[in-house]
């Protein structure tokens, strides 16, 4: 600590790092935004690692500052460091090295409390980060003391270059219009979520939310923005995915999350309000605020994006929902069309935006504007896209009818009665954890006979839609009543949900 050329050390190299990472942050903003690894992987550690460089850039630009003033040689004022333009040297470079230090702050706090500021604000503030790198390039060279070395010239190239070019992509992104002219189709690969790999974390774990965002987004439909009372970011989940929240009206509801799955600050829904016998949409319509504490289970995922060369994408009223996820979550080069139906336009959440957005890879068809009826078995006839849909029973229907099965994903919010003509045989449940054995009646579900015999099973609609009671079947043969997934999928991953379903086998041997 006494070498008189510590300090002038640790100013320098922390200059330099600072201004390093700081571009490296930038470009990986880049990445984000341009959504280049969308579909590739999770993008949620991407996200980290953006605010890590930018967290740690301004750390590194903190410990700069501290170094300037202990250095015995400079010892510079803690005024001439806070305000611009008042440094006895050089004042003009120095000034932009004090305004990128605050952008830079500014960047990182805006970032921390990014769900409660309006977005443009957010991203404003954001921008102006390429402005700070290249503040610290003149500040760097007019102010430092290594703009002649050989080194520093090369790096500075680098980083400047970089910077620049990051800059011309951002605009170039933020002009181009998405068309529907077709784009190399890129088969996601394989690290795009399998159906066992959909759920990562515990999905019946409850967390505390907090409601911090409650806007209308159509007529009779509010989006709900969430975040985690604790500050921490949501556990990673994948498009297509719904949270269960518990409501304080002693019910449970189903949501599908509609925001970017890459935003681990918060998560969106959706919520019609659905008259007159919504108890769920009623309260969060009417009563819930902002402020407001909920206990959500989830994420959960039992209608996952999967590779595919293309999509087609048919959306019916509030199942955009879960598709405008999909829509998020796929990088733009990737191919994909969406057909969105609905009453009336004023009553379609989110159609405005995504035609803005994504041109004519946006159909809607609203009711009211005369618009001509979907032939669903025409539309989905004239490609080999997989299709992902999610709406009305009567849609669904038409959908799971005119597509080829391994190509068929859809949602239900409503379930199907599969029940009805099959014979209900009396089966004995074994349970392998708990050692366990029941018999169960014809008369009598799965899930009521387990938790009859003390065998806890979680629940929640108990009508086979939700997906709350998966269990996964070790040995036997289920019959699938529910309308949760293909039956194929589950079959697959060795699931099956018993508020509902039954077995063709005598025996069935569940992992309880
Ligand atoms: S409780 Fe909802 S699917 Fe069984």
């Amino acid at each position: 600590m006494n070498d008189p050329h510590l300090w002038w050390y640790v100013t320098r190299a922390s200059a330099v790092l600072a201004w390093v990472i700081m571009t490296a942050a930038v470009l990986w903003g880049i990445v984000l935004s341009t959504r280049v690894f969308r579909g590739a992987d999770n993008p949620a550690w991407l996200q980290d690692l953006h605010r890590y460089l930018g967290g740690t850039a301004l750390v590194l630009t903190l410990i700069h500052m501290v170094s300037l003033v202990l250095d015995p040689w400079l010892a510079m004022p803690i005024d001439q460091l806070l305000i611009p333009l008042i440094a006895e040297y050089r004042p003009l470079p120095v000034a932009l090295g004090i305004v990128a230090f605050y952008v830079l702050a500014a960047v990182q706090v805006t970032s921390l409390v990014k769900n409660r500021l309006p977005r443009r604000l957010w991203k404003a503030v954001h921008y102006l980060s390429y402005v700070a790198v290249l503040a610290v390039a003149v500040h760097g060279a007019f102010a430092g003391t290594d703009a002649g070395a050989a080194w520093y010239q090369a790096v500075a190239t680098v980083v400047v270059t970089a910077t620049v070019l990051a800059l011309i992509v951002r605009i170039i992104m933020a002009r181009r219009r998405p068309t529907s002219a077709p784009v190399p189709a890129v088969a996601p690969t394989g690290t795009v979520p399998s159906l066992s790999e959909a759920n990562p974390g515990d999905p019946l774990a409850v967390t505390r939310m907090r409601i911090v965002g409650k806007h209308p987004v159509a007529d009779g439909i509010v989006r709900l923005r969430l975040a985690r009372v604790d500050g921490r970011p949501i556990e990673p989940w994948y498009a297509g995915a719904h949270i269960t929240l518990r409501l304080p009206v002693g019910i449970e509801r189903q949501y599908s999350l509609c925001s970017d799955p890459a935003d681990r600050g918060h998560i969106d829904i959706a919520v019609l309000r659905a008259e007159p016998t919504g108890l769920g949409s009623t309260y969060l319509h009417d009563v819930a605020g902002l402020g407001d504490e909920l206990d959500v289970i989830g994420p959960r995922n039992h209608f996952p994006l999967e590779a595919a060369h293309e999509y087609l994408f048919i959306a019916g009223g509030i199942g955009i929902t879960p598709i405008r996820a999909m829509i998020e979550a796929l990088p733009p080069s990737r191919s994909w069309r969406l057909v969105y139906l609905g009453r009336t336009r004023s009553e379609m959440a989110f159609a405005r935006e995504l035609e803005q957005r994504y041109g004519d890879r946006v159909r809607v068809i609203a009711g009211d504007e005369r618009a001509q009826r979907l032939d669903v078995a025409a539309e989905i006839g004239a490609t080999d896209a997989d299709v992902y849909a999610c709406g009305s029973s009567g849609l669904l229907d038409d959908v799971v009818a005119a597509t080829p099965v391994e190509r068929c994903h859809v949602e239900r919010f409503v379930a199907i009665d599969r029940a009805a003509g099959t014979e209900r045989a009396p089966v004995t449940v074994i349970t392998r954890r708990t050692g366990v054995r029941v018999d169960v009646p014809a008369e009598q579900s799965i899930l009521t006979a387990l938790q009859h015999a003390g065998v806890p099973v979680a629940t929640s609609c108990g009508t086979g839609v939700c997906g709350t009671c998966e269990t996964r079947v070790l040995a036997g043969t289920p019959q699938h009543l529910d309308s949760v997934m293909a039956d194929a999928d589950k079959d697959e991953i060795g699931v099956f949900y018993p508020c509902v379903s039954r077995a063709t086998s005598p025996e069935l041997v569940l992992d309880l």
